[in-house]
């Protein structure tokens, strides 16, 4: 099937994974068609090129409108299985109360837990899958989902199950990681190390055997993990063959250094993270991860999009969609924020929600390009600069996976 022209398609090949880009570096196709076949991409290129070449082929023309193709947006750290609503968190923290003094409160990730693991299976599915639907909507064709608000053995394999079967479901690629490690909870008797102890010891086997994640997360933070827990608990997951991300530096400082020390496929948040941790991240496979969206709920600084990326770091940029301090979830908006207020260039912001942020997930996508998958998502635009210049608000036509493309009213 042949599809197009779109009058300007950006397929994100060819680009650097680190540092700073300029937007005429990104290449563009003007009057662009996609050959897709078995729901891969067969060519790329001019349509009228793709016309001769294949004159037998079915043509679909999604709109008479003049149309912008990029590859479908990855969100490559999100918390969108949850039971309940922190909407009190909200009307709390906007009436002056912390983030960290809601949850010494006993507020914040325990309230999600205790409503996480009163949810059934089902209904957490039917939460995921609600969520995963918007984020379709907005473009959004790979998601990276995390456990975390179980906290015990069975709450966290029920979380992890349901993050499986939502995947069989639909249509978006779901990327689970288990993040048993996001809090000790207050139910648990022990240390933070022996908790840490219980899940290598109790959890994760069954993880192994049941396949449900290869990816593991922990909170490092003053009020969760300490850097020394981490440190420990990160090389024992590695050991057993986990590839880590950390969430760091979101109020205090040393976790972004323990996640490139380790070399975590991802370090995330990095709101106080300083120059000299910035400059690590140059020389290293470890990706900074950005969450506008954790930054916009608190009504806190961003991460420092801009030094990362003069010092040479892979940026990507992510919702963090989770109940309690991002519960906005739009990708497209934060990321345009995130761009406005760090100055990163339009260039470099789209490569922080396609290919880089699929190097996160260490997955080859977030690109346009001969014999991968098609998952592509259209605007109708006759510039690509529009979609991030109105800043989330213009909506995606349609959005194709495979062989099949879905349009949005
Ligand atoms: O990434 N920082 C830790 N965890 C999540 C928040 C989870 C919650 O508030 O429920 C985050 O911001
Ligand atoms: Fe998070």
């Amino acid at each position: 099937m042949l599809y197009g022209p779109f009058t300007q398609c950006l397929p994100m090949t060819g680009l650097p994974l680190h540092g700073s880009l300029t937007d005429d570096q990104l290449p563009v196709i003007d009057e662009a068609g996609i050959l897709i076949k078995n729901g891969r991409v067969l060519e790329i290129g001019a349509y009228a090129e793709l016309l001769e070449a294949f004159p037998e082929e079915q043509r679909i023309s999604i709109s008479d409108k003049r149309l912008v193709a990029f590859p479908a947006f990855v969100d490559c750290h999100t918390h969108i299985c949850w039971g309940g609503t922190r909407v009190h968190d909200y009307a709390m923290r906007v009436a002056g109360k912390s983030y960290l003094e809601i949850a010494k409160a006993g507020g914040g990730i325990m309230d999600s837990v205790r409503s996480t693991r009163e949810a059934s299976e089902e209904e957490l599915v039917s939460v995921i899958l609600d969520h995963v639907q918007e984020h379709l909507k907005r473009g959004i064709g790979t998601i990276e989902v995390k456990s975390g608000y179980g906290l015990s053995v069975d709450a966290e394999l029920t979380m992890l199950r349901a993050i499986k079967t939502a995947n069989e479901q639909t249509p978006a690629t779901l990327i689970p990681t288990f993040l048993g490690a996001h809090l000790k909870p207050s139910d648990f008797d022990g240390s933070a190390r022996e908790y840490l102890e219980m899940l290598i010891r109790d959890v994760v086997p069954i993880i192994k055997e049941e396949n449900l994640a290869s990816r593991a997360d922990i909170f490092v933070e003053e009020g969760a993990f300490s850097v020394e827990d981490a440190d420990w608990y990160a090389k024992e997951m590695q050991e057993l063959g986990f590839e880590m991300t950390m969430h760091v530096d979101q109020f205090t400082t040393g976790g972004a250094e323990l996640a490139v020390s380790l070399g975590c496929v991802s370090a995330d948040h990095l709101e106080q993270t300083q120059k000299v941790a910035a400059l690590r991240f140059g020389n290293s496979d470890t990706v900074a991860v950005a969450l506008p969206g954790a930054s916009l709920g608190l009504g806190m600084q961003f991460t420092p999009g801009r030094t990362l990326l003069d010092n040479d770091a892979c940026l990507a940029i992510a919702t963090d969609w989770n109940p309690g301090s991002a519960p906005m979830g739009d990708l497209v908006t934060q990321a345009s924020i995130l761009g406005a207020s760090e100055k990163l260039t339009i260039a470099e912001t789209l490569a922080g929600i396609t290919y880089r942020a699929g190097y996160a997930l260490r997955e080859d996508m977030g690109t346009i390009e001969k014999e991968k998958e098609a998952k592509i998502v259209v605007f109708e635009a006759d510039d690509y600069r529009s979609i991030f210049y109105r800043q989330g608000q213009l909506r995606p036509h349609c959005t194709l996976i495979g062989s099949e493309y879905v349009i949005y009213e």
